[in-house]
Order: C-alpha cells, then sequence, then structure tokens
C-alpha cells in the first residue's frame, strides 16, 4: 500500500520506458520482470507496460475460492482476466497479519494454477526462528505444506520466493552465504520429491532488502535465480538497476 493511481503509472511508465530503451533479452541473464500493483492498479499498469518485452503483471494475492459471496475478495479468474499472469501466494505480510496458514495457502496455489496463473509462493522464517536454528525446518515445512502435495506437472510452473522475515522492509539482509545456503536446501528437497530436473527448472528468487548494492552479490549465488524486490522496486533507476544485476 504505497503509492496511488498516478503514482503506480508513473512507476511503471519509467521502469518500463528503461527497458524498452535496454530489452531485457539484452541485459545480462536475460530477466524477466513482473510487476505486483495491487488489484486496483493491475489494468493500469498492463497499459502502462505496453510494448516492454519480457514485462508481465501479477496479482499481490488471490482468494482461496473459485468464486461465490465473498464480499471484498477478488478470485484468481478475475485477476487473470485483466491480463495478470501472476501472483503472489502467502506473502509474510498475508501470513502474519492476515493468518494465512500453509493449509490456506495451498488451497491458493491451487485457484492460481487452475486459472493460469503462475504462482509465486513465499517462504521465510522469523527471526526467533533463525536465532533458534529452526529456519530449515520451517522453510521445509512451508513448502510441503504448500506446494509438496502438487503433482510434478503443476509443480514445474511455480516459482519460490525465499524470503527471511527479518529482512524484509529492515534494511537487514540476508548474506549472499545465508541466502545461498537455504536456496540450496530448497533445491536440495525439490530434487528428493520431484527429481533433480525439476529442481533446477523452478526459479528460486531471494526477498528481503534486496537493493541496488547488494543485488550483484546475491544473484550471483548459484541458487538464487532472482528477486522479489519491495521497497528498492518504487525508485526506477533503483528497479532498473537491480534487474541489470545479473
Ligand atoms: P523489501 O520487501 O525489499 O522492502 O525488503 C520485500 C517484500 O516485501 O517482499
Amino acid at each position: 500500500m504505497n503509492l496511488d493511481l498516478e503514482g503506480g503509472r508513473k512507476l511503471a511508465t519509467e521502469i518500463c520506458a528503461m527497458i524498452k530503451e535496454k530489452p531485457l533479452s539484452e541485459l545480462p541473464g536475460s530477466p524477466e520482470v513482473a510487476f505486483f500493483p495491487p488489484f486496483v492498479f493491475i489494468t493500469e499498469v498492463l497499459k502502462a507496460s505496453e510494448g516492454a518485452a519480457d514485462v508481465s503483471v501479477g496479482s499481490q494475492n488471490i482468494h482461496q475460492l473459485e468464486k461465490g459471496a465473498y464480499t471484498g475478495e477478488v478470485a484468481a479468474a478475475m485477476v487473470k482476466s485483466c491480463g495478470a499472469t501472476y501472483t503472489l501466494i502467502g506473502h509474510s505480510e498475508r501470513r502474519a497479519y492476515f493468518n494465512e496458514d500453509d493449509a490456506l495457502l495451498a488451497k491458493k496455489v491451487e485457484q492460481a494454477l487452475n486459472n493460469g496463473l503462475t504462482p509465486v509462493f513465499c517462504c521465510g522464517e522469523v527471526l526467533p526462528e533463525r536465532e533458534a536454528g529452526n529456519h530449515f525446518k520451517v522453510v521445509k515445512e512451508q513448502i510441503e505444506k504448500g506446494l509438496f502435495w502438487l503433482e510434478k506437472d503443476p509443480f514445474e510452473k511455480v516459482v519460490i520466493a525465499y524470503e527471511p522475515v527479518w529482512a524484509i522492509g529492515t534494511g537487514v539482509t540476508a548474506s549472499p552465504a545465508q541466502a545461498q545456503e537455504m536456496h540450496a536446501f530448497i533445491r536440495q528437497i525439490m530434487a528428493e520429491k520431484y527429481g533433480k530436473g525439476t529442481a533446477e527448472s523452478v526459479s528460486v528468487l531471494y526477498g528481503g532488502s534486496c537493493n541496488a548494492q547488494n543485488a550483484n552479490e546475491l544473484f550471483s549465488q548459484p541458487d538464487v535465480d532472482g528477486g522479489l524486490i519491495g521497497g528498492a522496486s518504487l525508485k526506477a533507476a533503483d528497479f532498473f538497476s537491480i534487474i541489470s544485476s545479473f
């Protein structure tokens, strides 16, 4: 909940102008970019990104049911019908402030996939869990309950975002070694469940105070495939610098 319509449109337009000038396919790593605006701005952000290749739009959330009388909620099919192709699922703020637990998030994953949206499934431990040495266990459980009920084919459509909660919006980034360690662990549990090929093909993003200064070192880690950027995405130049950091 950061910008209004005009601010969101301006930000997306500025970033897309940079991308049109320097196409993503010509940047190191040929990254893909997806914007995740609030529901009400999805259509406008899509319009602002017209003509910018490899840029897509997603929602920050969806409801866990297909349709019905749930006043105020937004279904995956509605998001899809606006032209969005991604949705975040289980961002730590949804887990913490809206009581979204793993069982509910599994239903949201199902809705996303049923409606042709790519779920970006967020996982990550809170500080006391890391301090107690439980971070691997916590992340494994979130992924097992949220995603590992999927068959191999639909699982391959998922993107995972590891976001240690203590790093989100705090300015405290996980060190590249901490990020790599967890990403390698996520890769390993995916390989155990679905095989090495699937584990290699699923993107695992890092999120949590990723910025123009630290992106390159984070993205250089072998198992860090990209980033989920919050605060630093609100400044077009910073965001463009991050997507140029592969
Ligand atoms: P941050 O946010 O980059 O500001 O830490 C990340 C997020 O909200 O996912």
